[in-house]
């Protein structure tokens, strides 16, 4: 091949090369835009972005689960065993050591930066296994919090993962008191 055929090569290679490139591009963000629509909520969707939930007759050691934005919220009124034990695990035994509380940004995963109230008394998360999305079983698993029976995942009593395959804590939402017995979630 003489020098001049190998540049004519070179160059044609190139062009393969970029025209190609050039028409991934295109169809990676022709892919991507039908996305992004999608995640924009519609106008019935955000009227419910916050509901308020009454907690009066929740008792201790028992839970409430609301629907809210299509997937089920644990609120659960802990008992001072499940707290104590929530609150006597070492950071090290975690899988996952971040919080995972929407209320609090990036905070290690101690059951004070999970729980709702100070005492602990409160505990409010998303009721959806961080692995696969099944929805866990309470008062269950082997650290006493819940039980997630697809794969086996065993939360603690302050839903953060502990063993099997969920990746990560129970995710805790956007959530306060807004009189004594009313929860606001969003
Ligand atoms: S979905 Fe919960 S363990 Fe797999």
């Amino acid at each position: 091949m003489s020098h001049a055929e190998e540049e004519h090569e070179g160059t044609r290679r190139d062009f393969l090369y970029y025209a190609t490139a050039g028409a991934g591009a295109v169809t990676a963000g022709a892919a991507i835009w039908p996305l992004v629509n999608q995640m924009n909520p519609s106008a019935d969707v955000r009227a419910l972005s916050s509901i308020r939930v009454d907690v009066a007759d929740v008792a201790p050691g028992t839970q409430l689960t609301v629907k809210w934005l299509g997937k089920p919220v644990f609120i659960r009124r802990r008992t001072e065993e499940e707290i104590s034990a929530a609150r006597e695990v070492e950071l090290s035994d975690l899988p996952d050591d971040v919080a995972r509380n929407d209320n609090l940004g990036s905070v290690p995963a101690t059951d004070e930066n999970r729980s709702l109230d100070e005492a602990g008394e409160w505990l409010v998360m998303m009721g959806v296994c961080t692995h696969l999305g099944c929805v866990p079983l309470g008062d269950a698993g082997d650290f006493g919090g819940w039980f997630c029976p697809c794969h086996g995942s065993h939360y603690d009593t302050s839903g953060r993962i502990r063993k099997g395959p969920a990746p990560t804590n129970l995710p805790v939402p956007i959530a306060e008191f807004v009189d004594e017995t009313t929860i606001k979630l969003g």
